[in-house]
């Protein structure tokens, strides 16, 4: 199993991103036109993804995660001629400098990382691809130390936090297109400059919704291999619940009290940290 995974940089990778590609990353030729689509795994990067995707009306090509492959990503994302959003799971430290320097346009999407645990759980028993866990109070624990795929949950949200007002990053949380997806679909569009009536915006609401993204999957209209998600290309793994709150079924009373001790400690200096985990 221990070969499942491989450590770069502190962080941990499945075997599915090479140690070479991750090395390479530096080299990366960014466009000034790119999109990247940013996100710890679970926290609703497919969802956002749909969204975009069916925002623009001209030319855009929704890529595999930078991390995700070998040493010949790089060259086939170079060989892509129409405009690249590019979704990477990868913390700010890591992200290729060329992507800083060109001031590409980033999406950060959040969710409350009680409910990340949870899915992330679940992602861990369906997927191949992850060391098996037991049970749920083993991977709460593994979930709390950052002994997961991408590292801590904390030091990923920290690390993209101090970048939220930076002109060309946009900070989201699953809630709020929970709450309100049609609000959230026009701040986009606004970010990326999209014109777009309100017409359009249900329309793309409607064909966004979990189950109509689900049952698609399931007939295959959109490629089953391909994911936005550096640690499976199987997209049936993606649509479990798409819920708010599950996080409710699974934690004690005791976990849920470490958890905000941890989650309280780690996060002292986050502005954006209350909030999001008491819904
Ligand atoms: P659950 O496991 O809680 O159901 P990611 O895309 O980052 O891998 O995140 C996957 C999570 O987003 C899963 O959460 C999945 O069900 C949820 N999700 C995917 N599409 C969704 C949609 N259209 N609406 C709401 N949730 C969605």
């Amino acid at each position: 199993e221990a070969e499942l995974i491989h450590v770069f940089k502190g962080i941990p990778f499945t075997t599915r991103s090479s140690p070479e590609l991750l090395k390479s990353l530096d080299n990366f030729d960014a466009r000034e036109d790119d999109v990247l689509l940013v996100s710890y795994p679970k926290s609703g990067t497919h969802w956002l993804a749909g969204v975009i995707t069916k925002l623009y009306t001209t030319q855009v090509t929704l890529t595999s995660p930078i991390e995700f492959g070998d040493i010949s990503k790089l060259e086939e994302l170079n060989k892509l001629s129409s405009k690249r959003i590019i979704p990477t799971h990868l913390d700010y430290n890591m992200l290729p400098p060329n992507f800083k320097n060109k001031k590409c346009k980033m999406i950060y999407i959040s969710r409350n990382p009680k409910d990340t645990a949870v899915s992330m759980y679940h992602y861990y028993r369906d997927n191949p691809n992850l060391p098996t866990v037991d049970t749920w109070t083993a991977f709460f624990d593994l979930f709390l130390k950052g002994d997961v795929v991408c590292g801590s949950w904390f030091d990923h949200f920290l690390s993209w936090e101090e970048h939220k007002n930076d002109k060309n990053v946009l900070f989201l949380f699953y809630e709020d297109m929970k709450k309100d997806l049609p609000k959230i679909v026009h701040d986009i569009s606004v970010f990326l400059d999209i014109n777009i009536s309100d017409h359009e915006i249900q329309d793309i609401c409607k064909k966004s919704s979990f189950s109509e993204m689900k049952t698609n999957t399931e007939k295959e209209n959109s490629d089953p291999n391909h994911t936005v998600c550096a640690l499976t290309s199987n997209r049936k793994l993606i649509f479990r619940k798409g819920t708010v709150g599950d996080w409710k079924n699974h934690f004690t009373p005791k976990q849920n009290v470490k958890f905000e001790e941890i989650f309280n400690e780690k996060m002292k200096l986050s502005k954006m940290a209350k909030g999001i985990i008491y819904e």
